[in-house]
């Protein structure tokens, strides 16, 4: 049977990378992109495929329980590729429940969608999209494993560790065909400027100051976002029913010395004196309950499925900054509106 993938959450940063390479990797299959639009979806990162014969959007809450079922019926879906979420911890410090509806009920509402439209649930595939936020923090060294306990610390954490369980309980009891990913963070191309990176290039741009949480101390591993959906393309074709794949860039950065190197590559891009952007660079009170460190072990993806990150950090920032700066349109297009509420409210 020809494949007919529900991507969901498409429109948003990971997912917008996700459909365009299912859409032109595989034009046999049809790909619907399921997303409500909320203010981090957004259709212009899908410009250039949206004219696709391959491609459908349908703009949907996950959390609608009829208007789901009317998708798997109309598109006949084989199968579910699931980001749609609330993404951020810093809203989800300030609107948890927003988090829960979203990320658990959510998650569970499609669950059930499929599991009631799917009649042998053992021929479709619902692929979960995780974060690495579920392990906890490192703060003694060492890697998360997919043995790592589940020991999530923000409310977005907890919400998506839940998700993860809502997941794994309906493999467990119903039979349903499931795989999950946890990756580290994600940057690169259409990420919506709340989140550290794309942040400190609109601000560096603006003359803004650059806002480091604590003392910039705290610890991620980044990976580029063609790279996670070059993941996801492997673990949904080629991973094993039940099972966890970490996904990882191998690239651990403090917060501090990042915001230092995106102040250095602006000031060559935009002809500033060296030094001249890190002056920005301004302290401010931590993220609460702020975890230390995530570091991630990518081993069994890597020798199971063959995956690797196929970009270095170095050349997947520059490529970021460039995209930014090219891009003015699409970054003052996201910049106005709710985000001038967001930003206000949480960094005046
Ligand atoms: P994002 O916030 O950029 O995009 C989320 C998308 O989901 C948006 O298009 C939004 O409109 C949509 N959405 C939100 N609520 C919805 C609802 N109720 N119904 C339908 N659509 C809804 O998020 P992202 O950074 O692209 O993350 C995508 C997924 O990957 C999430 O599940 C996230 O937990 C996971 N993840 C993200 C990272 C990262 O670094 N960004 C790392 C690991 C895992
Ligand atoms: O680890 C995967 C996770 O990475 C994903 O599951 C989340 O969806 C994604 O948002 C990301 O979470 P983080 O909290 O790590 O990302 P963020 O970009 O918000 O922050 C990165 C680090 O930078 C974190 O330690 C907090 C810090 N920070 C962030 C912002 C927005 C600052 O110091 N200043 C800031 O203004």
């Amino acid at each position: 049977m020809k494949k007919s993938i529900l991507i969901t959450g498409g429109a948003g940063f990971i997912g917008s990378h996700v459909v365009r390479l299912f859409v032109n990797k595989y034009p046999e299959y049809r790909i619907i992109n399921l997303d409500c639009l909320t203010y981090a979806g957004n259709l212009e990162n899908l410009k250039d495929i949206e004219d696709k014969d391959n491609y459908v959007f349908s703009k949907v809450d996950i959390n609608e329980e009829k208007l789901l079922a009317k998708v798997f019926n109309d598109f006949q879906i084989t199968d579910v590729i699931h980001l749609a979420a609330e993404s951020h911890v810093d809203r989800s410090i300030s609107d948890p429940l927003a988090f829960v509806k979203t990320n658990v009920m959510g998650t569970v509402n499609l669950l059930n969608t499929a599991r009631n439209f799917w009649k042998d649930l053992g021929n479709h595939l619902f692929y979960h999209i995780s974060t690495d936020e579920v392990y906890g923090s490192l703060d003694n060294g060492g890697y998360f494993t997919e043995d790592t306990p589940y020991d999530p610390q923000s409310p977005y954490s907890a919400s998506k560790a839940s998700s993860d369980h809502f997941v794994r309980a309906y493999a467990n009891t119903y039979g349903m065909k499931t795989v999950i990913s946890n990756c580290s963070n994600n940057y690169g191309p259409n990420q919506f400027p709340e989140k550290l990176i794309p942040l400190c290039i609109h601000n560096i741009k603006e003359k803004k100051p650059l806002p480091v949480y604590g003392k910039g101390e705290n610890v991620r591993d980044w990976l580029y976002v063609e790279d996670h959906a070059r993941a996801i393309d492997e673990v949904f074709h080629n991973g094993l029913p039940g099972e966890t794949y970490n996904i990882g860039g191998f690239n651990e950065w403090k917060n501090l010395a990042i915001v230092e190197l995106l102040c250095k590559i602006m000031d060559e891009r935009l002809g500033r004196s060296a030094g001249e952007s890190a002056k920005l660079i301004t302290f401010v009170k931590d993220r609460a309950g702020h975890d230390l460190r995530y570091a991630i072990d990518a081993k069994k993806i890597n020798t199971e499925l063959g995956w690797e990150p196929s970009l270095t950090f170095e050349i997947g920032i520059e490529k970021t900054v460039d995209w930014y700066l090219e891009n003015e349109p699409w970054l003052k297009g996201v910049t106005s509106g709710e985000y001038l509420h967001y930003y206000k409210a949480h960094y005046s």
